[in-house]
């Protein structure tokens, strides 16, 4: 199963991408293939539709999420909503790339929850005819901490990070039956 993962922070150090980084490499030990695209290493243009050419990590991006049969979103809560790079490079694609694939959302804040990026993120993904996975998943406060191998710091974080790959992976295995199996569970 191809699993894309998106980082969609703009900042060097940021935990939404070290969740990010943790979750990609706990669904590569399930077996999943993984590409995770960082939106700070690898950036992409401001959209605009009248745009003639894309630029290479644009169309990198572009590619690996087309080809992907699961994808993973990751925003920090921006002002009560997602963050401007993310929505950015979401407004290259469309129901080509998404559409009918389970799309996991999470997300991290300085507040306790950042319920709010979550809920716009699932419904930007609903336009984009993506699936949103049942579960989501949002580090706040002090849950942001990570030890140095880059593991969340707290052992229900790490326990919720399991949880929710479940429920991606389970919706996965429904929507496409054909992808190579996952370890679930
Ligand atoms: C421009 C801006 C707006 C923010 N707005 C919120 C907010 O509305 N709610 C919140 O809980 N935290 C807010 N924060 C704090 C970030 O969500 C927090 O620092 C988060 O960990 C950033 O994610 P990152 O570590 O992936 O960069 C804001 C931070 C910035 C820079």
């Amino acid at each position: 199963m191809n699993i894309v993962l998106i980082a969609g922070s703009n900042r060097r150090n940021a935990t939404s991408t070290k969740l990010l980084r943790y979750m990609g490499e706990a669904l590569r030990k399930r077996g999943a293939n993984v590409k995770l695209i960082d939106l700070y290493e690898t950036p992409v243009p401001l959209y605009s539709p009248d745009a003639e050419e894309t630029d290479a990590n644009t169309e990198a991006m572009v590619r690996t999420v087309g080809e992907a049969d699961a994808i993973v979103l990751a925003t920090p809560e921006y002002h009560g909503s997602i963050s401007g790079v993310l929505k950015n490079a979401l407004d290259y694609m469309g129901s080509a790339e998404f559409s009918g694939k389970p799309v996991l959302s999470v997300s991290s804040s300085g507040g306790a929850v950042g319920v709010s990026s979550l809920t716009h993120l699932q419904a930007i993904v609903r336009n984009l005819h993506g699936v949103n996975s049942p579960e989501w998943l949002s580090l706040g406060g002090d849950a942001r901490h990570f030890a140095a191998d880059g593991s969340p710091a707290d052992a229900a974080v790490r326990q919720r990070v399991e949880r929710t790959l479940d429920s991606l992976l389970r919706l996965a295995e429904l929507l496409r039956p054909n992808a190579a199996g996952v370890k679930i569970g």
